[in-house]
């Protein structure tokens, strides 16, 4: 924190070289070291700034996912850092608690540089959530969990290349939690707040443990839910977060694990995108005694309350092969202007035989309802990326209070990052 009291950051996007596994070690980039990024955090109200230095050798951005900024802090395509400068955004958090991430953005090479390691955690706080009595000492039992799939070649180095017939993209059949192979963290608490991050580049994960035991989801992308709900099975795609609390027996080892499946992902072709595939995610090894801790809260937050009887517009986004409404993404097309201060509803719809998920820059939105129904209950928190599960329609209220500039749009994408890097993307500014 410097003398204005501002909370400053300094990153540096760098190459580096990674001991996965025996032999040569594997290529690497990230931030402030070799693969992955540190933990950033910052509080409700907090002025933040940054110093991001690009010592990758090659142009990147660095963009950060679900946050509320101004459009021309938000690293996307347009705020590019070649090599060897710095970029200093900065802007004042103005978003309830929540758990974030930063990552590459460049466009055509977003893939790329996030398959390479280039991406962290950014956990928001705030006042209302830290008077809950959730499990909240960082390390200990609140523990970020971020899964990525890898893919390593006969000599050792990543290879993030996209499988002949495969929809999705670079599927990997080893699993990395916080950039480790094989994981497994002690428990020392009874009950444990697990910050999943889907931070792979095309795996759609539906996560649970190994003995199907329950676990209470608390959060979302963009902050808590009104009430835990309690659940055997967790589906994330590429880009979402979800804050779960789980409890744990004394002296027992047991593992979270990716079950095949889920959403989007049975049926005729699940196969070549991955939804036949089981992983053991990470292993937990719970203390012969555990500090008690008192239960997960019946109420958490305020549910998602944008008011839809005042929407300015309503549009409709079809997702196709890599087209939006049938369009690439191109670097000077703004696809469309929204008003500061106005509420819209998007009308999303996957109209392929596969899953496409759908992420919306600068704010927080409602799934108002899938397919005409009630959004189920992972969907009915505040959200930033969501599953495209095929021919549903998704209606998504969202509200865009400020920070308009004519002059700097932003995306809404695909989150899966070949069909991303593909021209899956559009822009749009607030005026
Ligand atoms: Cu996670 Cu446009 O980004
Ligand atoms: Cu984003
Ligand atoms: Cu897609």
């Amino acid at each position: 924190v410097d003398a204005a009291g501002t909370r400053v950051f300094d990153l540096d996007i760098r190459a580096g070289e990674t001991r996965f596994h025996d032999g040569p070690a594997t290529r690497t980039a990230g931030v402030n070291g070799a693969f992955l990024g540190p933990t950033i955090r910052a509080h409700r109200g907090e002025n933040v700034a940054f110093t991001v230095h690009n010592g990758l050798g090659e142009t990147t951005s660095l963009h950060w996912h679900g946050m509320h900024v101004p459009a021309a802090m938000d690293g996307g395509p347009h705020q590019t850092v070649a090599p060897g400068e710095t970029w200093t955004p900065k802007w004042t958090v103005a978003q309830p608690a929540a758990t974030l991430w930063y990552h590459p953005h460049l466009h055509g090479k977003t893939a790329e540089h996030a398959y390479r390691g280039v991406s962290g955690m950014f956990i928001l706080d705030d006042d209302d959530t830290a008077a809950l009595n959730l499990p909240d000492t960082y390390g200990v039992d609140d523990l970020p969990v971020i899964v990525q799939d890898r893919d390593f070649d006969d000599g050792n180095q990543f290879d993030g290349s996209v499988p002949f017939l495969g929809n999705l993209g670079a599927l990997g059949d080893e699993i990395l939690v916080n950039g480790v192979l094989g994981p497994y963290t002690e428990v020392s608490t009874r009950l444990v707040r697990l910050r999943l991050l889907n931070a792979s580049n095309a795996r759609i994960y539906d996560f649970g443990f190994a003995d199907d035991r329950r676990f209470s989801l608390v959060g979302t992308d963009g902050g808590l839910l009104a009430a835990p709900w309690r659940t055997t099975r967790l589906q994330l795609s590429p880009g979402e977060r979800a804050e779960i609390v789980v409890a744990f027996r004394p002296g027992e080892t047991t593992e979270l694990r990716s079950y095949g499946g889920g959403e989007g992902l049975e049926g005729f072709g699940a196969r070549i995108n991955g939804g036949a595939d089981r992983f053991d995610v990470l292993q937990f090894r719970a203390a012969d005694r555990l500090t008690d801790t008192t239960e997960v809260p019946a109420v958490l937050g305020a549910a998602p309350d944008v008011d839809t009887d005042d929407v300015a517009r309503a549009r409709s986004f079809e997702l196709a092969g890599r087209e939006i409404n049938g369009a690439r993404m191109d670097m000077d097309r703004v696809d469309f202007a929204v008003r500061e201060g106005s509420t819209e509803v998007w009308e999303v719809v996957n109209t392929n035989g596969y899953p496409h998920n759908f992420h919306v820059h600068d704010v927080r939105f409602q799934v108002l309802d899938v397919a005409g129904g009630a959004a189920p209950p992972p969907l009915r928190g505040w959200k930033d990326t969501v599953l495209l599960v095929p021919d549903r329609t998704y209606r998504l209220a969202m509200r865009f209070s400020d920070y308009s500039d004519p002059d700097s749009p932003y995306m809404y994408h695909c989150h899966l990052l070949t069909h991303e890097d593909e021209g899956m993307m559009g822009q749009f500014v607030v005026l």
